[in-house]
């Protein structure tokens, strides 16, 4: 379905540790866990994974340390297919994730940036080729290297769509026209001050991003309320599907892997947000982050 689209990701990678307990501490409190595992991570490579599970060639613009974690972490991305070309080994320690899952899947994440700090933003030429179908970038990357990668892209006319996590102020007017925006609802709040708690506050906080960043569409990830749209002057409300949450780790990467893919096949926004509600909602019914990316065939059986 997406086999002829060329997609690149410049953004984080990560070892995440995952440890889950029916309830999480509270501030000096000490309280059993139930399970714990290290999985391959990071919104970057989550998102680069997702993109080639569902079937398009992808490049992995990123940087690791060189140590057995940034092996590891090069080997799956290798092993599901992503180009790791673009990926530097000589950073200082890889990016490291502390993820904690209540006994209702919600979780708490705690990043080590590493590494992906150090991303060089003077690349951004080089690395995005004027043949490239889509760029996906993330805000777990500095905020120069962001920028550039999406200036960059915007100015060779390739669509980009900008995934907002995890929540942090972001200077938006420092990359401008990007073709969609896509805060959830933490960093929706974090960007223009505004919770969407409903459907008045969904809109006005897409009006400010939307007249801050320029974007064509802002993409407003609402979580079990699904997704809005604003293109500039309404806003439309897409219903979840229904799923069984057990963790809802990268389920955002896997709305915007989806999201990106079926804009770029399509040309169609609409179609585009059912897509990523879809991979979203396969997504919290696995645990783990690059485990959860579906394939295009269990997006289809839905
Ligand atoms: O979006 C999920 C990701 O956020 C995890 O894989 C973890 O690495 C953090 O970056």
């Amino acid at each position: 379905m997406y086999s002829n689209i060329k997609a690149a990701v410049m953004g984080s990678i990560n070892m995440d540790i995952i440890l889950s307990a029916d309830r999480l501490p509270g501030v000096g409190e000490n309280v059993l866990g139930s399970t714990y595992s290290y999985a391959h991570g990071g919104k970057g490579a989550n998102q680069a994974i997702g993109l080639s599970r569902l079937g398009a060639k992808v490049q992995m613009i990123g940087k690791v340390g060189n140590d057995a974690n940034g092996e590891s972490l090069i080997n799956n991305l290798k092993k599901n297919k992503v180009d790791t070309s673009g990926v530097a080994t000589d950073g200082t320690s890889t990016g490291l994730a502390a993820i904690l899952i209540d006994g209702d899947g919600r979780n708490r994440i705690i990043v080590y940036e590493g590494a992906n700090s150090e991303i060089d933003p003077t690349l951004a030429e080089k690395n995005i080729p004027d043949d490239l179908g889509v760029l996906l970038v993330q805000f777990e990357t500095k905020e120069d290297a962001v920028c550039a990668y999406v200036n960059e892209a915007v100015k060779k006319g390739i669509t980009t769509v900008v995934d907002c996590g995890p929540a942090k102020s972001f200077n938006l007017e420092k990359m401008q026209g990007m073709t969609i925006l896509s805060p959830n609802e933490n960093e929706t709040e974090a960007l223009s001050g505004v919770f969407p708690s409903d459907e008045a506050s969904a809109l006005k906080a897409s009006e400010i991003l939307f007249l801050r960043s320029r974007a064509r569409y802002i993409v407003l990830k609402l979580g079990e309320r699904g997704c809005s749209l604003y293109d500039g002057k309404e806003i439309k409300f897409f219903a979840p599907y229904p799923a069984k949450v057990l963790d809802t780790t990268a389920a955002g990467d896997s709305f915007t892997a989806a999201l990106a893919l079926e804009y770029v096949r399509t040309g169609d926004i609409e179609k585009a947000c059912d897509m990523g509600n879809k991979a979203g909602s396969v997504a919290v019914s696995r645990i783990g982050a690059e485990n959860s990316m579906p394939t295009a065939d269990e997006i289809i059986k839905m």
